[in-house]
């Protein structure tokens, strides 16, 4: 049965909000008498909710239908805030309100709309987002006065997760499942003088018919949502329910990319490998986790699994490269393992979020496995994509301070960073968020100062290991792939290398064995680069030649038949 038919729709919130002040805008007062008023003010506080007046069908909405797209001329000016989700959000709705007639501002002096596209993952992003909102509140009051229209509109998982409690602060509160609407509640917004909502979770909307007008990176979104509830997480009540977006139309977007000349691509989703497409029938999977590894969810059926996914993409565009983010480590199965071994263009890298060392901590965060679980998967990666030099890199992110962690569990969590050494970790201190299962059953018992020390000890192993990695590719070659002038210089480039690191290179004259000529890099270029010197963050060397994928992996698989042989 299509996911249609099974919706049980959440609560729509798709009607323009009036009830802000709707007694004076809405409601005719026929009594004048102050003790009416005052009776009536009563049964007001005591009669329907907010959510009774704003509850609507998001279908008896006419989106589009009352704004005239070529004469309003308004440019919009955005923000993203958080994670890569979030720009590829930014530029799904920067597509529909192009569609719909605005212009991108360079400025917020110059825009009529300011668009925030928001992280609710810790207070301290939020935070941040509320020191802007003050901002830009003087800015709209300013303009107000000189009689300029401005719009301030709040995006994403923070608008997902506050609701109305935005109201009073904002002209547009839209979800992460509503941008559809986007054009719609900035209209009637600006129509009626008042904030207009939709913050409606879908159980399939994947903006699979959504073509994103690239700001600046190449990401596709491949999935959305996520089901697995880890006790401290906030993104399953603001991206709502696991959905991927059908095979075809992710396909046909990086086939796109690929012809406009893009290099690089990366699948996002919240959960990006538990991807499963049951849209066009097929696929023989049961999901079956990484051995270790258990999910709070019934086990899903059917449907074309992520390996399938990144094989295909692989095959249909041999000359770019690919990486994805964010996944799990429970959806490794040996598919996926062999197919980033096998495939030169699938990127030998792997972000695989450990979370905590500890067992005990593992459990208390419902993460389905334990620290020997996850060793024993990165022993099993490691064994089917092995070699020193052609290292697989793998990163993670941290939670330091987690409810009830003791001082053993964070060394524990220490001994499973040098364990493993990751070329990468994001760390975090806990941060209590509401709604999770961490906020309602367990005690964010450990001291601020506390978790700031582990945070920043964990900060520590992670630079350590880091360097020592990077070390390792001193005299080695590397492909890279050029993406910018360095910040430092303009007299160098910046690119990465498969692994993911940052690599500057002089900009000079190389040798491209393709065309057989002597020529500059440019953007865009693969570059075989011999590796000077290394930090924890970043390889310097000296440009060899250009390349390509195919053929630096001819050559990496003579090395290795000469290597055998001898
Ligand atoms: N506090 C701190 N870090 C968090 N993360 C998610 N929720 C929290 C929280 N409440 C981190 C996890 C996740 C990353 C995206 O953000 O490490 O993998
Ligand atoms: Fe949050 Fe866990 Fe889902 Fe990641 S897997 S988005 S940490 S609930």
């Amino acid at each position: 049965m299509a996911l249609r038919h099974v919706l049980k729709r959440t609560t729509i919130w798709s009607r323009i909000i009036v009830g802000r002040n709707f007694c004076n805008s809405n409601v005719k007062l026929t009594s004048k008498t102050k003790n009416d008023l005052e009776s009536f003010k009563n049964k007001l506080s005591e009669g329907p909710s907010f959510s009774d007046f704003v509850q609507g069908n998001a279908s008896s909405i006419n989106t589009t239908a009352s704004i005239d797209k070529e004469k309003h001329g308004k440019s919009v000016y955005f923000e993203t805030y958080g994670c890569q989700m979030n720009v590829n959000d930014t530029e799904v709705a920067w597509s529909i309100l192009n569609k719909n007639g605005y212009s991108k501002s360079i400025d917020i002096a110059s825009a009529n709309v300011v668009l925030l596209m928001t992280c609710s993952i810790r207070e301290g992003a939020e935070t941040k987002i509320w020191k802007r909102l003050n901002y830009l509140k003087s800015i709209k009051k300013l303009k107000r006065r000189k009689k300029e229209n401005f719009q301030i509109c709040i995006l994403g998982c923070m608008a997902e997760r506050l609701k109305k409690d935005l109201l009073d602060h904002v002209d547009v509160i839209c979800g992460p499942d509503a941008y559809k609407d986007l054009p719609n509640l900035l209209h009637k917004s600006s129509m009626l003088g008042a904030s207009a909502m939709n913050v409606a979770l879908s159980l399939e909307e994947t903006y699979a018919d959504v073509t994103p007008l690239r700001l600046n990176e190449s990401s596709v979104s491949a999935f959305a949502g996520c089901d697995n509830m880890c006790s401290y997480c906030i993104v399953p009540f603001t991206r709502g329910r696991e959905r991927s977006r059908p095979m075809d139309s992710i396909i046909n977007e990086i086939e796109q990319i690929a012809d406009q000349g893009v290099k690089e691509v990366t699948l996002l989703g919240q959960n990006v490998n538990s991807y499963r497409d049951t849209s066009s029938g097929g696929g023989s999977y049961v999901t079956k986790t990484s051995s270790g590894f258990r999910t709070i969810y019934k086990p899903k059926k059917g449907g074309k699994r992520f390996a399938e996914l990144i094989s295909t993409i692989a095959d249909r565009v041999p000359d770019m490269r690919i990486r994805f983010t964010s996944p799990h480590p429970k959806d490794f199965p040996d598919e996926l393992i062999y197919a980033i071994k096998e495939y030169p263009n699938i990127c030998k890298q792997i972000h695989l979020p450990a979370q905590s060392g500890s067992s005990k901590v593992l459990d208390d965060m419902r993460r389905g496995y334990t620290r020997e679980a996850y060793l024993e998967l990165v022993d099993h990666i490691r064994s089917i994509v092995p070699g020193i030099k052609t290292y697989i890199a793998l990163s993670s992110d941290f939670i330091a301070g987690f409810c009830g962690e003791t001082e053993e569990d964070h060394l524990e969590t220490l001994s499973l960073m040098k364990l493993v050494k990751y070329n990468y970790s994001f760390c975090f201190p806990y941060s209590l968020r509401g709604k999770t299962r961490a906020y309602h059953r367990l005690n964010d018992d450990v001291p601020q100062e506390v978790k700031s020390r582990r945070h920043m000890e964990l900060i520590d192993q992670f630079r350590k290991d880091a360097l020592e990695i990077n070390q390792g590719f001193i005299n080695e070659e590397q492909l890279v792939l050029i993406e910018c002038d360095s910040k430092r210089s303009e007299l160098d480039w910046a690119g990465r290398n498969d692994q993911n690191v940052k690599v500057i290179l002089p900009k000079q004259e190389v040798y491209d064995s393709e065309k057989g000529i002597q020529r500059n890099i440019e953007i865009g270029d693969f570059v075989a680069v011999k590796i000077n010197s290394a930090t924890s963050q970043t390889l310097k060397g000296d440009p060899i030649r250009i390349s390509s994928i195919r053929e630096w992996n001819n050559l990496k698989d003579a090395e290795r038949i000469n290597n055998y042989s001898s």
